[in-house]
């Protein structure tokens, strides 16, 4: 809801979601202030909104910061407000040189070589479509005409001839606002934009807790929480891309602020590039948040008559802790982001060659894999790299998306015939972005992989980047991607990006424009995948770039999921989607079981703990099925049937990060995981837990969950496991006559027949008691005794827990 009120000589703009007001006026001079953001004020109740317009006005009245007197020796912006110090007010944008000495949201360069800007308050409209950033993804509503449209504000520039405007749209549901800017150019002359960003927060809040996501390969998404007190912080990208170094999702929050309870905000951004969020506490500790595309390597020529604009930034605001956050921003991205035939649609349950086969692959190998997946229950077959040109390494091919006929003799056609015969999909893996200079592409279009002239370029992965800002590559890519899509029938497409950039330069931009290339680039994939998927509407598309280094907004208004991590390691994974779970939803994230010692990181874990981390995401499978022994093929052909069973929920619920039972935060808490996912009917819910390393005398867990019908009455229940006696070691003559030597044959023999019996949890209880108590869960192994109801719980062991509504 939008409501906009004149008060005297200021213009006020109220936004409320179904729990949070944004509230900010362009005063009198014509500077934008924000006035509040938080908790909702109710200041939109539409029905009484005209006998409310006093009660808004004396809200306002007591919200406007007061201009009494001026700052020492800060900057007095206009004569006729000599008591007003932009310094020292919580602004809706703000630019360099006129008095605000804090981090900018605008900075822009006009031809006399000056660089201070002087927007002021022009006017508003309140727009009759949702207005988007042209050339770039947006969010989306698609819940009817009775939504309010975009609200438009217009700034103009005294000391220019440019115009901004700045649009916002209202997802009341979710609780989230979404803002961008955009620059017109009204003047005659150049204008140079050195920065735009997307929002501007300006908080009354003081020291602020700052939680952003960083990592690198392999070990994306680690949680760093920072206290600030005063002075900046910055996480951005400048690879290229949104990166793996640092997610664009960030949470700003008060000292005391936890999972469950406190003030938190948060913002993202809909992009795919280099990125900047930055925090800043001013000296006079009003708490700045600005987010955008990183002004590194970054800047936009204006003509006279063009105009420019930035990415779309959510902002959410939760008194509930990260929680509230994470239900906000996953709702969000569930409604409003991912779109198409797939947003709501159950993922297929996929095998990947990759960490099967790697390049070494063969058709007979292949259909082997394909036949022994659809013999467990699996759904899609994916073929990973090495399919084309002469790809038997990462030295080679990229860009020659012509089968490899050594390998493939009746190429992707007549592979993916017989794979649909086995009852499977077919899914293709291709990185269309990339050029290797090993290659037919290269060799007859050099000019179109990403260098400078005349100068040594960077190699990343051996390969090097289309130049994706020039149309005719944009063009080669999709009608080339087109033939593959259509050669293999494919209905899933993995869409790898392997690299950072390097030698910004396009050879079609002139000199002056070379700022513009990292940007251009990215509107150059948005123009091919745009065209792309709707060519191909039934397609799943999935995201990978090396794993999690292009995991954003942008990529998810395209392709419903990503590939999160190119670590499988279930240790390192529980990390990783625990991480993406504080701003993105459990049915944006793959997530596959692969090969033991894990490929990655050689670390050996259960294949009961690689399935539940990987439940709690789009599950697949990627490791080599026909080396696996029976047992191990029975284990996942049950995982399969339950994942099935259970798909709705674990893929669309909404997920909670527990406390792990009674030790969160102690020396004690060993739970590497301690996941709840509900379904929307409440009626179902998984729990998940994994703990890292076994402490030892001290047995005792319990799970409590969240959510529940606290009336409802629920059965709760764990998996009905068997477990390897070599689990135990050669406690085993602990409990046989004869003495049986470990690893031995008979050892080995017995095994085949003789299997552990793992614990029983079972009960049937309320809501309210699974809730508020929660359950003791029967006692692990601790080194005295044991027993068929003694849990085998060992390093990296984990657990699945159902919890099923009884009755109606
Ligand atoms: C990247 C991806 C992997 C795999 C390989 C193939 O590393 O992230 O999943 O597809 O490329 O080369």
């Amino acid at each position: 809801m939008i409501r906009v009120e004149k008060l005297g000589e200021n213009e006020v703009f109220i936004l409320e979601t179904d729990k949070t007001s944004y509230v900010f006026m362009a005063d009198k001079g014509g500077s934008l202030v924000q006035l509040y953001y938080g908790a909702r004020l109710g200041l939109c109740d539409r029905e009484e909104a005209h006998v409310e317009a006093d009660a808004v006005r004396r809200a306002v009245l007591a919200m406007m910061p007061k201009y009494v007197n001026p700052n020492g020796c800060s900057i007095i912006m206009d004569n006729d407000e000599p008591n007003k110090c932009i310094d020292d007010l919580r602004l809706e944008m703000s630019s360099r040189g006129k008095g605000d000495m804090r981090e900018a949201f605008v900075e822009l360069l006009y031809d006399d070589g000056s660089r201070t800007s002087d927007f002021r308050y022009k006017g508003y409209r309140l727009s009759e479509e949702r207005e988007v950033p042209c050339g770039l993804p947006s969010a989306y509503d698609d819940a009817g005409a009775d939504r309010d449209f975009s609200l438009v504000v217009e700034l103009a520039d005294r000391n220019s001839g440019a115009v901004m405007e700045l649009v916002y749209n209202v997802y009341c549901e979710c609780d989230c606002i979404t803002r961008f800017a955009r620059i017109i150019n009204n003047d005659s002359s150049v204008i140079i934009v050195k920065r735009l960003m997307s929002a501007q927060l300006d908080l009354d809040m003081g020291a602020a807790k700052v939680v952003s996501f960083h990592g690198d390969w392999a070990r994306e998404m680690n949680k760093s929480e920072l206290v600030l007190e005063g002075g900046k912080y910055v996480s951005d990208s400048s690879t290229g891309f949104s990166s793996n170094k640092a997610n664009p999702f960030i949470m700003l929050c008060g000292l005391e602020t936890s999972e469950e309870s406190g003030e938190c905000y948060a913002a993202n951004l809909i992009y795919s590039g280099n990125h900047r969020e930055c925090v800043e506490i001013g000296a006079h500790c009003k708490t700045r948040l600005l987010t955008g595309i990183n002004p590194d390597f970054f800047e936009w020529r204006l003509e006279a008559g063009e105009s420019f604009c930035s990415p779309e930034a959510v902002l959410t605001y939760s008194d509930t802790g990260y929680q509230g956050i994470s239900e906000n921003m996953h709702g969000f991205v569930r409604s409003h982001i991912v779109r198409g035939k797939w947003k709501k649609k159950e993922r297929p349950i996929l095998i990947n060659s990759w960490e099967a086969m790697y390049f070494d692959i063969s058709e007979r190998k292949l259909l082997q894999l394909a036949k022994t997946a659809a013999g467990v229950g699996i759904e899609l077959f994916v073929l990973d790299d090495g399919w084309f040109g002469k790809r038997n390494s990462d030295t080679t091919s990229l860009g020659d998306w012509y089968d490899n006929k050594e390998k493939l003799p009746n190429g992707i056609k007549g592979l993916s015939e017989k794979i649909r015969k086995l009852g499977l999909g077919f899914g293709i893996w291709v990185e269309p972005e990339m050029v290797s200079e090993d290659s037919d592409l290269y060799r007859e279009h050099p000019d179109w992989a990403v260098a400078i002239p005349e100068k040594a370029h960077a190699l990343g992965r051996n390969q090097m980047l289309l130049d994706l800002s020039r149309r005719e590559v944009q063009d080669y890519i999709i009608e080339s991607m087109s033939d593959v899509f259509r050669r293999g029938s494919v209905s899933y497409v993995k869409w790898d990006m392997n690299r950072h950039m390097s030698d910004y330069y396009s050879r079609a931009l002139s000199a002056e424009r070379q700022g513009e290339f990292a940007h251009r680039y990215i509107l150059g994939l948005y123009r091919v995948l745009g065209e792309l998927t709707e060519r191909f509407p039934n397609v799943l598309f999935e995201a990978c770039a090396s794993g999690g280094n292009r995991f954003d907004l942008g990529m998810l208004c395209f392709m419903p999921q990503i590939w999160a991590s190119d670590n499988t390691d279930a240790v390192s994974r529980a990390n990783i989607q625990n991480g993406y779970s504080y701003g993105y939803p459990q049915s944006v994230i793959g997530a596959h079981v692969s090969g033991c010692p894990n490929h990655q990181t050689l670390r050996i874990t259960p294949l009961e703990t690689r399935f539940n981390i990987a439940s709690a995401g789009i599950l697949g499978y990627e490791c080599n099925l026909c080396d696996m022994s029976s047992d191990e093929l029975s284990q996942i052909k049950e995982q399969i049937r339950l994942y099935k069973e259970w798909r709705k929920v674990l893929q669309f619920g909404q997920l909670y990060r527990l406390g792990s039972g009674g030790r969160k935060g102690s020396m004690y808490d060993n739970d590497a995981v301690c996941w709840e996912i509900l379904s929307w009917d409440r009626k179902k819910a998984v729990g998940i837990t994994m703990q890292s390393l076994v402490l030892p005398n001290f047995s005792h867990r319990s799970f409590r969950t969240k959510g529940l019908c606290e009336t409802a009455e629920y059965h709760f229940y764990n998996r009905k496991l068997k477990y390897d006696i070599h689990r135990m070691g050669d406690l085993i003559n602990t409990s046989v006559p004869v003495h049986i030597k470990q690893n031995s044959v008979t050892h080995n023999i017995i095994s085949k027949f003789v299997k552990l019996d793992g614990e029983i949890e079972d009960f049937s209880l309320l809501g309210s008691i699974l809730n508020k108590s929660g359950v003791q869960l029967c006692q692990s192994y601790a080194g005295t005794g044991f027993n068929p109801q003694t849990a085998i719980y060992q390093d990296f062991d984990s657990r699945l827990y159902m919890i099923e509504a009884v009755g109606d």
